[in-house]
C-alpha cells in the first residue's frame, strides 16, 4: 500500500527504459506513482505492467503527460532530448509551483556516443528557464543505467549528482534516491547540470567498451 504522507509522483515518458525503472523502486519504497505518456492508453499498459511486477495492491497509475503532471506533488521528467522542449511546453502550466527533476541527457543524434552541447548550457538549465522561477528544477539520475532499476534487491552501483538552485529541492531528490537504494550528492546550482549529463556520454563510451550496459560513478573521500 502506498503511504499517503509522502508526495505523488509523475513520471513523464515513464513508459521508457528509466522512467519505469524509477517507477518501481519508488513504487516499492511506498510512493504513489503515475506514469505519464502521450498516450494515456499505454502509460495504463505500464502501470499495469509495473503492479504485476510489483505484486501487492495497484499503486502505480497511468495518465496522460498533462494529467499526471497535473495529479502529482513532483515531476520527473524521463524523455529523450530530442522530446524535451515539446514535452516542457506542454506540462508548463500544470507543473507551475511543483517540483521538476530532469533526468534528460542530450546526446548528439548523429552519435550517440558523444555528448550534445547546448547553447543553453544543459537541459536542466533550459527546463529552469523556460518553466520560470516558481518551478524548482532539480536535474539528477542522468547517470544511472536502467538496466538494474528493475531489480529491487539489487544495490545500485551508482551514485547521483543533484543540480538545482533550490536546497530544500535537492534535499528531497536526495531523500528520493536514498528511497530508491543510492546514494546522492548535492553537486550545485543548475549550471553544474552540464557535468552530469556529459558524464552520460562518458558512460555509454565505457560501456560499449566493456561491453555491458551498466556502468555508473562513484563519488570517493567524502562520508557515505
Ligand atoms: N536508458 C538509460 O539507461 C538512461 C540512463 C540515464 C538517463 N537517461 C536519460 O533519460 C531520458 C529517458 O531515457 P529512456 O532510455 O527512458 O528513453 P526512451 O525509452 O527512448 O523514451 C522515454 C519515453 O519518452 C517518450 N518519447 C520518446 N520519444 C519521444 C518524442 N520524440 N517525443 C515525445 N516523447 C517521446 C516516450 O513516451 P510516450 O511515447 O509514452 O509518450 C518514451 O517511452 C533520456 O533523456 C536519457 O538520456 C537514460
Amino acid at each position: 500500500m502506498h503511504n499517503a504522507t509522502l508526495p505523488i509522483i509523475a513520471i513523464l515518458g515513464g513508459t521508457g527504459k528509466e522512467g519505469r525503472g524509477l517507477a518501481i523502486r519508488w513504487a516499492h519504497a511506498g510512493y504513489a506513482v503515475i506514469i505519464g505518456s502521450r498516450d494515456p492508453d499505454r502509460a495504463a499498459a505500464t502501470a499495469a505492467e509495473l503492479n504485476t511486477l510489483l505484486g501487492k495492491e495497484p499503486i502505480v497509475r497511468g495518465l496522460g503527460n498533462v494529467a499526471a503532471a497535473r495529479e502529482c506533488d513532483i515531476a520527473v521528467l524521463s524523455v529523450p532530448y530530442e522530446a524535451h522542449a515539446a514535452t516542457l511546453a506542454s506540462i508548463k502550466e500544470t507543473v507551475q509551483n511543483k517540483l521538476l527533476i530532469d533526468v534528460t541527457a542530450p546526446l548528439d543524434p548523429d552519435n550517440k556516443r558523444r555528448v550534445r552541447r547546448l547553447a543553453s548550457g544543459s537541459a536542466g538549465q533550459e527546463a529552469q528557464q523556460f518553466l520560470g522561477e516558481n518551478v524548482r528544477v532539480v536535474s539528477a539520475f542522468q547517470n544511472v543505467s536502467y538496466t538494474h532499476l528493475a531489480n529491487l534487491n539489487e544495490i545500485l552501483d551508482c551514485d547521483v549528482l543533484v543540480c538545482g538552485n533550490d536546497k530544500d529541492a535537492k534535499r528531497q531528490v536526495i531523500e528520493l534516491a536514498r528511497a530508491a537504494n543510492m546514494i546522492a550528492f548535492d553537486a550545485g546550482p543548475i549550471e553544474n547540470a552540464v557535468v552530469a549529463e556529459g558524464l552520460t556520454a562518458v558512460l555509454i563510451n565505457i560501456n560499449i567498451q566493456a561491453k555491458t550496459k551498466s556502468a555508473g560513478i562513484h563519488i570517493t573521500g567524502v562520508p557515505r
